[in-house]
């Protein structure tokens, strides 16, 4: 019994020590003149060393090895869909001085109805066609929404005055975001401890997977809602739903659109500048959002076989927004907008244009061509000022009223 106490305090002090350890190696730099000499992998250029010539090359063959690359090493592969998918509408109500229609849609993930997670659906009340949309995942809740309406993150009113729609689910009630999670409100999906644990235990997939998948599953309750306009679904994050939001847009070609707003780290921010957050420190804080794979990266930015410009440009040839905030030097602003400068050879294979060569002031949208960028004044955050600008964006494509 002594025996076993001692080592146990053992054991704990040593990995006390590793752990302070480990701490201590990730250093965080905030200085642009120490970022490492880097090259970018190129993303015309196929493993097998030929040149990518023109969209269908790219299309059928350089497209899915970048898919693959992040599915293998940073993110785990999305499975499937399950047989048993169906939907029911739980609720209906009119809202906003009739401006808006709000329901709530069970999204049931067996046909048992034991696993399910539900999205709230906002919809402009008049619509004389069926509407375009955004979906993305909330960090607090769906009822928190409504709530977080008056702080801006989730505009409601903006959103269906400019003829859209909305829809939003809770990223926990899809996979717990770690030990931070709080599951035990989840009454759905978690209480078998999350997508992950449920469907497919042991296939090596991150949060950020499982939630790109939930969100796949609300696109498929969304094409058959005849006041939807399937054609026209944007899919949208913040943060790190913003990184789910690139690799959702990845995955699943539906989403016409793909808008990332600060999402920084693994996200849209070139990970080979070492600025902000990084690797190490990324994949020791959140391992959950990785496939164990990702881990071999830590402090080796450069081995990564591709860099966040590569999961961008698989939005192509879709209208793609990336946002920063002027504050938010922990997702690199820059290394945002470089991602975004970077994939203009891609949307030119399709006739289609990105973002300039100079980086905007603040407040200053660059969204003239295709691919579209802005870093708004202030701290990591998505407002009501960034939902205008992905409304104006969308309204340049032809989308809206
Ligand atoms: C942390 C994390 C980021 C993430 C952010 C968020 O700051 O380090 O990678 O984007 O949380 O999701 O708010």
């Amino acid at each position: 019994m002594v025996r076993t106490l001692k080592c146990m305090l053992l054991t704990g002090l040593f990995s006390l020590f590793m752990g302070s350890l480990v701490a201590q190696e990730i250093v965080i730099n905030y200085d642009e003149s120490k970022i490492p000499a880097y090259e970018l992998p190129d993303l015309l250029t196929l493993n097998n060393g030929q040149q990518v010539k023109n969209a269908v090359q790219w299309t059928e063959e350089r497209r899915a090895e970048i898919l693959e690359i992040f599915a293998q090493e940073m993110y785990g592969h999305i499975p499937a869909r399950p047989a048993g998918l169906h939907f029911k509408q739980m609720s209906e109500e009119v809202v906003y001085n009739g401006l808006g229609l709000r329901k709530v849609v069970r999204i049931y993930l067996d046909e048992a109805e034991q696993h399910w997670f539900d999205v709230l659906i906002h919809l402009p009340k008049n619509a004389k066609k069926p509407v375009p949309m955004f979906a993305g995942l909330n960090f607090k809740g769906n009822d928190a929404t409504l709530d977080e309406r008056a702080g801006s993150r989730w505009p409601y009113e903006l959103i269906l005055k400019e003829g859209f729609g909305v829809a939003t689910a809770w990223r926990d009630a899809i996979e717990p975001d770690g030990k931070d999670s709080k599951i035990e409100e989840a009454v759905s999906v978690c209480k078998d401890g999350g997508v992950r644990a449920w469907y497919n235990p042991g296939g090596d997939w991150g949060a950020i997977s499982a939630w790109a998948w939930g969100l796949s599953c609300i696109y498929d309750y969304l094409a058959i809602d005849k006041a939807v306009d399937a054609s026209r679904i944007a899919v949208i994050g913040h943060s790190r739903l913003g990184k789910t939001s690139l690799w959702a847009g990845a995955n699943d070609t539906r989403f016409a659109m793909v808008v990332s707003n600060c999402s920084g780290c693994c996200g849209a921010a070139i990970s080979r500048r070492v600025i902000g957050e990084n690797f190490a420190r990324i994949a020791t804080s959140f391992p959950h959002w990785f496939t164990r794979a990702f881990d071999k990266y830590m402090n080796k930015e450069a081995d990564f076989p591709a860099d966040q410009h590569s999961l961008v440009a698989l939005a192509a040839p879709r209208p793609l927004y990336i946002a920063s905030a002027t504050e938010d030097l922990w997702a690199d602003p820059k290394g945002e907008w470089l991602a975004a400068v970077e994939v203009a050879p891609i949307y030119k294979l399709f006739g289609k244009t990105g973002v300039k060569s100079i980086y905007p002031a603040p407040d200053s949208p660059d969204m003239d061509g295709t691919v579209a960028y802005h870093v708004r004044t202030g701290k990591h955050d998505i407002t009501a000022y960034d939902w205008q600008q992905y409304l104006d964006f969308a309204q340049k494509h032809g989308w809206g009223k």
